[in-house]
């Protein structure tokens, strides 16, 4: 499994020869204007909730792949009705795809549409694939469901927000790996905005002093798991 970091929430995810991308923001993060969403593979889309800066891309990409948008019901409907190919989830539903089984989570956020209509309710995913397990939290808050993931799935790594003010920050991310049980985290919606701007070094450390791993990629970079 290869994940690569598109910049703010956004990840491409390569499970052999299937390409999914997560919540692509890219034509609209000034940091990202060296990636081209032209030449970016997708067989599926993974959308966490409604909210611009996880969903500007969806479509331009969408469109010229095919690819299969894989959200909540309202998301999917929306993209449905855009001529678009999608498999509907909801809270606490999984589904057995090509390349592993997804399971759609609970979030504490808020999911409205750009134009204010409604996104359904916010989510993360789990992602069984390949003898790896990984889990996308999505934008939330710090959550006690997030102790009921261990229960069923040992993590190899936990992609979790941590720029704070509109998600978790630091703080709270470190307890949030500490309530999934995965101590191998990828860091997620910071520094694309002037909010969630964070000091890479200090964040770091925090997770370091608790024995944990927080990764923070360059726009672009991959990690192998
Ligand atoms: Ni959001
Ligand atoms: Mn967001």
């Amino acid at each position: 499994m290869k994940i690569t970091f598109y910049g703010h929430a956004s990840l491409g995810i390569q499970i052999d020869d299937i390409n999914i991308l997560v919540d692509p923001f890219i034509t609209g993060n000034e940091k990202a204007s060296h990636i081209d969403i032209n030449r970016l593979k997708a067989d599926y889309i993974m959308v966490t909730h409604a909210h611009q800066d996880h969903i500007l891309d969806v479509e331009a990409i969408a469109k010229r792949t095919g690819a299969v948008i894989i959200s909540n019901f309202e998301i999917v409907t929306h993209f449905n009705n855009l001529g678009l190919e999608g498999h509907p989830m909801n809270h606490g539903g999984q589904w057995d795809f090509e390349f592993g089984n997804v399971k759609y989570v609970n979030a504490i956020h808020t999911s409205s549409f750009p134009d204010g209509t409604y996104g359904g309710q916010p989510g993360g995913f789990i992602i069984e694939s390949e003898h790896k397990n990984i889990y996308i939290a999505g934008d939330t808050a710090l959550t006690f469901d997030m102790k009921l993931i261990p229960l069923q799935t040992k993590l190899d790594l936990a992609i979790l927000p941590i720029g704070d003010n509109f998600t978790m920050g630091i703080n709270d991310a470190i307890l949030a790996s500490d309530f999934v049980e995965c101590d191998k985290i990828l860091g997620c919606h910071f520094d694309t905005f002037g909010y969630i701007e964070i000091d890479h070094e200090v964040a770091k450390r925090k997770f370091f002093e608790k024995d944990k791993d927080l990764m923070l990629l360059e726009i672009g970079e991959s990690i192998e798991l």
